[in-house]
């Protein structure tokens, strides 16, 4: 206490001045029945919420975010909860990446314009964790992530089912009629039995894990399922040290360093992660004014070992990871083997390699050791050619090792409703060796970079067997999908990428050919006139750079904006 008293809490400019807005702030917060010892220069917490029941992933986060108020009240601080957009991935439409960076304005305004000192932030479903990282980002205050918790394993019949892998395979199931429709609805209330999001190593988890291997959580965040009772002893153990990062004013720049962002990419490699993190820590690091660019993916992540034998790449979900030792015993495993920056600073003020050296394995067939891992490459390979100029990406760990050295002529489907036309054609003119090719689906042109990139396969080469092929799109896929597929091909087709003219039974063109065709590309009429899909698709960056809109790259801080009465 004797530091905060010291410094003026920035909050103290809203509720420690004699002047008439002073009174209004404090008055009107008084209507809650908040006593005025609150207000008397404490450390004030903003609980950045994403609650929302179209969101069912962070359904429960009211119930977290009474334990975080718990922590920061004990540590005598004052936590003020408030909510912000949320971004349900199961229900919202087009996709929820089109509004990741909408949500990272609600947040970052929603914090410089309030009385905050420290901010706690509950992420779960997968965008939630970028978009309020980001936001959180441009301010700058001390900052700490909560994820939400995975659901419990599902469970059908004698099966363990994992959220997504298993939709992508009872739809092929469907198709081929190994599954009935009954059999379908019967399994789909099987795969969420809890609360929580996706228990695999799909996208939320991956990001979880990145939170912890970034330093901004309290180590353990990744793995705990959201209903287990240690969930909330988590939560309220966060709401006391956020008290403390204040006091010892640990912002989020002193955590999120060029050596934070190279120990999650490597640890991405480790859990063989989701493709999504790329463009997720790429806008982070933008917004942090970190360096950190497409190539360090594949420099840092190239000799990273798959360590865990998690869905979509193994067969474990993330109970047993929790089970096995979690994110911790990962860590260890990298930082004994030279490929984690021991020394980065986490939220709780120690290194990472303090809080990671006394981890346990209980269970080396979930998480595997560096000298004999559960693949050889787990990182996100970097592609380029004249295809992707500036890149585009693949996960190895997801991908079949037969076709990662393939030649096979195109079939090309200009958009998803084309796809949708035509892919289950019987007339359709495709063989297992063919290439299929996706446009029009990037960050512009779908619009908002949907998760189609692990597009379903022709059903006739379905019904003969066939279980992967070659797939290339300017899209994203759900990090729970698996497949050989090339995914944020830049520049995408809508921008005027070599994607554009590529045309079924194409094999190899000649660069004058390609030349020829790009100079005779037309830019396709823009999806709308007004409101935020004018601005996002006017201003939003490649995949290779993140996907942030251009005029958000960077950080304002959190000055005291004027007074309002
Ligand atoms: Fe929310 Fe997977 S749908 S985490």
């Amino acid at each position: 206490m004797a530091q905060s008293k010291k410094r003026r809490m920035r909050s103290q400019e809203w509720f420690g001045t004699d002047t008439r807005d002073g009174m209004v702030h404090r008055s009107w917060m008084k209507n809650q029945g908040l006593p005025k010892h609150l207000f008397d220069g404490r450390p004030v917490i903003g609980i950045c919420n994403t609650w929302s029941e179209v969101t069912p992933c962070n359904a429960h986060f009211r119930e977290i975010a009474e334990y975080v108020k718990r922590g920061v009240y004990e540590m005598g601080g004052f936590p003020l909860e408030f909510p912000v957009m949320s971004l349900g991935e199961p229900v919202m439409r087009p996709t929820t990446m089109l509004f990741r960076n909408l949500v990272s304005i609600d947040v970052e305004e929603s914090i410089r314009a309030n009385p905050f000192d420290g901010i706690v932030l509950l992420t779960g479903c997968d965008k939630t964790t970028p978009a309020l990282m980001m936001g959180a980002a441009s301010c700058d205050l001390p900052t700490l992530v909560i994820s939400g918790g995975p659901m419990l394993n599902g469970r059908w019949r004698d099966q363990t089912i994992g959220s997504g892998t298993h939709v992508w395979k009872f739809t092929e199931a469907l198709k081929t009629g190994e599954m009935t429709m009954d059999d379908v609805l019967d399994a789909e209330v099987c795969m969420s039995r809890s609360k929580g999001h996706c228990m695999t190593m799909g996208t939320a988890s991956t990001m979880a894990s990145m939170v912890e291997a970034l330093g901004m959580s309290l180590p353990a965040n990744a793995a705990i399922p959201a209903v287990d009772s240690r969930r909330y002893v988590f939560a309220h153990m966060s709401g006391r040290r956020i008290v403390e990062m204040v006091k010892e004013d640990l912002k989020m720049s002193k955590v999120l360093t060029r050596k934070a962002f190279e120990n999650a990419i490597r640890v991405n490699g480790a859990i063989g992660g989701s493709t999504n993190a790329v463009v997720h820590l790429l806008a982070m690091a933008g917004r942090m004014g970190v360096k950190l660019s497409l190539d360090d993916w594949d420099t840092l992540g190239r000799d990273v070992p798959c360590l865990v034998n998690l869905m979509p790449s193994g067969e474990y979900l993330m109970e047993d990871f929790y089970y096995a030792g979690g994110l911790p015993v990962v860590m260890k495993e990298l930082a004994q083997a030279g490929l984690l920056h021991k020394d980065a600073l986490t939220v709780n003020a120690k290194t990472q390699w303090d809080n990671v050296k006394d981890a346990v394995n209980y269970n080396p067939k979930v998480i595997f050791g560096t000298k004999k891992p559960f693949k050889p490459k787990g990182g996100i390979a970097v592609l380029k050619g004249n295809l992707a100029p500036t890149g585009a990406v693949l996960k190895p760990s997801a991908a079949t090792p037969a076709l990662m050295k393939h030649k096979g002529r195109a079939v090309v489907f200009e958009d998803i409703d084309d796809y949708k036309k035509r892919i289950d054609d019987p007339k359709l003119d495709v063989d297992a060796d063919s290439v299929l090719v996706l446009k029009n689906c990037g960050p512009k042109g779908y619009p908002g970079f949907p998760e189609v990139g692990n597009f379903a396969l022709p059903a006739k080469l379905l019904k003969k067997g066939v279980k992967d092929m070659i797939r290339i799109s300017d899209a994203r896929m759900s990090g729970t999908a698996y497949g050989t597929v090339v995914l944020h091909t830049s520049p995408e087709a809508a921008a005027g990428g070599p994607l554009a003219v590529v045309r079924n039974g194409d094999l190899h063109i000649t660069e004058a050919e390609l030349a020829k065709r790009l100079a005779a590309w037309k830019a396709p009429k823009p999806h709308s006139d007004r409101g935020w899909v004018k601005l996002y698709t006017e201003h939003v960056m490649q995949a290779d750079t993140g996907v942030d809109l251009d005029f958000l790259v960077g950080g304002s801080g959190a000055p005291i904006p004027r007074e309002s009465h």
